[in-house]
């Protein structure tokens, strides 16, 4: 069978991260041969390059060429990834499991771990200040990653100290946007600006689709991991419950979990149709992101 248009699109994805991240790291020179492996571990592993494809489907939808999205699409993969090490971290998740492959601090130690977070952190806002954007244009996509990296470890924060203890469905909705949300929405935004997008309405319309996929995303990430297969995962299940995770299934059930995964979603299309833009892309990755089992 030949390639979905979805398919297509994120092969592309995919090996467009590939090549931008591997000239970029070539670029750093890290001075430490085993912080680099670390690096390039954690980014050359599989992952799934959702937050990049969001990136470049926005800048497209705006009118914006696939090279204007670039720099910001690895930056915001690199803050991801980051996010991923750390959060695998005995002190935080506690996993061995990530992407089909040991986590970086299995396959590394926990020092180099933290460490090539930092990096992959500091990168990726260095990416971002190469990026042949205009100068206001460049610095909005910085104010934009700074704010959600800001938000998803304030996220994270809040969701180690609901280890184990009951909250209510507004704490854990604020804790999903945050620690998740943040970032699925900062994709969208800088792919925008990337394109040159600045009308409030615009920016506006687009946080909001971006804030319900956010919060859809991570319901969904509750809910794989409850009914989900650790291959096709390429994560540990179950890990949410033995940590006495607050998650969506853990508080409202399963089904009830699945049904809000679907309102989320099918709350996020119709924001995506009220907007001025080419959006057929985006509304593919909406309901790929939905039934994904991975
Ligand atoms: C996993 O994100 C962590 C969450 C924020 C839920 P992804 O499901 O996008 O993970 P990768 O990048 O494909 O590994
Ligand atoms: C992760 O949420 C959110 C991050 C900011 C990384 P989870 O802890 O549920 O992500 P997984 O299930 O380990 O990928
Ligand atoms: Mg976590
Ligand atoms: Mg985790
Ligand atoms: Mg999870």
């Amino acid at each position: 069978m030949p390639p979905t248009e979805l398919e297509f699109f994120m092969q592309r994805v995919r090996k467009s991260v590939q090549q931008q991240a591997d000239s970029f790291f070539n670029a750093q020179h890290l001075a430490a041969v085993n912080l680099d492996q670390a690096v390039r571990y954690s980014v050359f592993n599989g992952g799934k390059r959702i937050r990049p494809a969001l990136c470049y489907a926005s800048c497209l939808a705006f009118g914006g060429h696939w090279q204007h999205a670039d720099m910001p699409a690895l930056a915001i993969e690199l803050i991801h990834c980051y996010s991923l090490v750390h959060d695998d971290l005995p002190c935080m998740d506690d996993d061995d499991l990530r992407r089909g492959q040991p986590t970086c601090h299995r396959q590394f130690n926990e020092a180099i771990a933290l460490l090539a977070g930092d990096t992959l952190q500091a990168m990726a806002f260095h990416a971002l200040a190469l990026a042949p954007l205009e100068v206001s244009l460049r610095v909005a996509t910085m104010d934009v990653l700074a704010t959600a990296a800001r938000d998803m470890a304030a996220g994270q924060t809040l969701d180690l100290d609901a280890e184990g203890t009951p909250i209510t469905l507004e704490q854990l909705e604020s804790i999903h946007r945050l620690k998740t949300g943040a970032l699925i929405r900062a994709s969208l935004e800088m792919g925008a600006l990337a394109a040159g997008v600045t009308d409030p309405k615009s920016l506006a319309s687009l946080q909001r689709y971006g804030s319900l996929l956010g919060l859809a995303f991570q319901v969904q990430d509750d809910v794989l991991d409850v009914i989900g297969n650790a291959h096709t995962l390429g994560k540990s299940v179950g890990a949410d419950e033995r940590m006495g995770k607050a998650t969506y299934p853990s508080i409202m059930g399963l089904a009830q979990a699945q049904q809000l995964s679907h309102d989320l979603h099918a709350q996020a299309l119709t924001e995506l149709h009220t907007m001025e833009a080419d959006t057929q892309m985006l509304l593919q990755l909406t309901d790929y992101l939905i039934s994904r089992d991975r």
